[in-house]
């Protein structure tokens, strides 16, 4: 099963490429790395299914060339991936020699195959050092991370082509501490909120790291579900609009006008750090791009008699992927044109992350995944309508380049264009890989 277009059918310079990373890949057990809060949250019965971890995961520190040689054969311009703080940094402050050793090789070997890399700095594993003085919840910790940005930027950036700060703060900040669903697991309205500036904050303060070091093409990468109501009854109108605001009202409010949604601080203000609006200029300083992660969207219906944001998820009627989400490519459709619309009128965009889990199976010797082609099609051809419609989208990488750990969901949930083997670590690629490679290579050839 082929896709209907190829790069042809897209701008000239467009970059397609696969995503990963660190924690989900790598493999943290291997060569020098600190303890995260990740892998205590995994070691704590019922937060992860079957008790899965990162330690192992497809070990990618190792393997990291076999992995890269796949990504080119695909014919793929750019692999996205990111920096582990706790290998960088063990104890959260100290930079590891040996760590920064790693990116180094695996940039070069990037480079080396004709592929762009596009470095993300922080995708999830916050060192336990820094976790034990309360996290993101601190106002440190994103101050720490300005140190991370800086460390990894004067050994990398010189060869990175595109840096984003930090991957779906919304899920750094609300999903692990107001919905408690990855780590650190609170459901706690203050500590979210706090994580909520915070993240933010850190944001910020990268940024101005990484400006006075010279890099370029800077940017951020947020998460998006197309919020809609389960009915048509007011108060579910109402409570997408809640949803919107505690995702791209805030996020992309703060970025791109330096201002949090009214309803927030009214109804969470309390909770915010003191003085958090003397942060806004430096959160809501320019960027060069900005990355969208899509994936379902969300039917959002009003609970009146829950204190604030008064709202909950409800199953929706779609068809859905292996992780219960629906599949509906035209929300990606809306949200790029309304986030160019509402927030980076001329920026460029970048789809950072886009994918769906399946249970595939390696049978004589092939992985025949056709949900997932049609998936890829789908949301490439959303992609393409944003285009003509003139939307700025200047990139689109899969997610994800592996089957990989899954965070909450462990290795059962499997979102690779690659099957990986958890026994025998083989690598091999479904049949959306080779979609992929039949649209981006001629003969072989990009
Ligand atoms: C995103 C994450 C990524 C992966 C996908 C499925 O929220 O950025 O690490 O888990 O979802």
């Amino acid at each position: 099963m082929r896709f209907s277009f190829t790069r042809d059918d897209f701008p000239e310079g467009f970059i397609f490429g696969a995503a990963t990373a660190a924690y989900q890949i790598e493999g943290s057990a291997n060569g020098v790395c600190g303890p995260c809060h990740w892998d205590t949250f995994a070691a704590t019965p019922g937060n992860v299914l079957h008790a899965d971890d990162g330690s192992i995961a497809c070990d990618h520190y190792h393997r990291y060339e076999e992995d890269l040689d796949i990504i080119r054969s695909g014919g793929f311009d750019a692999y996205r991936f990111s920096t582990s703080w706790a290998r960088v940094m063990p104890d959260g402050r100290t930079v590891n020699p040996e760590g920064l050793d790693f990116y180094d090789r695996l940039v070069d070997a990037t480079v080396e195959r004709g592929l762009k890399p596009a470095l993300t700095l922080y995708h999830w594993e916050l060192p336990s050092a820094l976790a034990d003085q309360g996290g993101w919840t601190n106002r440190d910790t994103a101050l720490r991370f300005g140190d991370m940005a800086r460390a990894v930027i004067e050994r990398i950036g010189d060869r990175v082509e595109r840096v984003a700060t930090l991957n779906e703060p919304w899920c750094v900040a609300w999903l692990s501490h107001f919905i408690g669903l990855h780590a650190p697991g609170l459901r706690d309205i203050r500590a979210a909120m706090r994580a909520m500036h915070h993240v933010q904050l850190a944001h910020g303060t990268a940024m101005s790291v990484l400006r006075e070091h010279g890099q370029k093409n800077l940017g951020i990468v947020l998460n998006f579900t197309q919020a809609e109501p389960a009915s048509d009854a007011p108060a579910d109108r109402r409570a997408v609009e809640t949803v919107d605001a505690i995702q791209m009202g805030w996020f992309a409010g703060g970025l791109f006008k330096g201002r949090y949604p009214d309803e927030m601080i009214a109804a969470a203000g309390q909770h915010m750090p003191d003085g958090y609006e003397d942060d806004m200029a430096l959160i809501s300083q320019p960027m060069d791009w900005l990355g969208l992660n899509y994936y379902t969207r969300a039917l959002i219906e009003a609970a009146p008699h829950d204190p604030w944001p008064h709202q909950r998820e409800v199953l929706g009627p779609l068809p859905k992927t292996q992780m219960g989400w629906e599949i509906y490519p035209q929300g990606l459709e809306i949200l790029l044109k309304r986030v160019q619309r509402d927030y980076t009128g001329d920026l460029p965009l970048m789809v950072t992350e886009n994918g769906m889990a399946y249970d595939d199976h390696v049978i004589g010797g092939e992985v025949e995944d056709p949900v997932r082609v049609q998936y890829f099609e789908d949301h490439l051809q959303a992609v393409r309508r944003c285009i003509a419609d003139g939307v700025p989208v200047q990139g689109y990488f899969g997610w994800s380049l592996l089957d990989n750990f899954e965070w909450a969901l462990g290795y059962e949930k499997r979102f690779g264009l690659v099957h990986v083997d958890y026994d025998t670590l083989k690598r091999t690629p479904k049949s959306s890989f080779e979609a992929f490679r039949a649209a981006l290579t001629k003969g072989g050839e990009k």
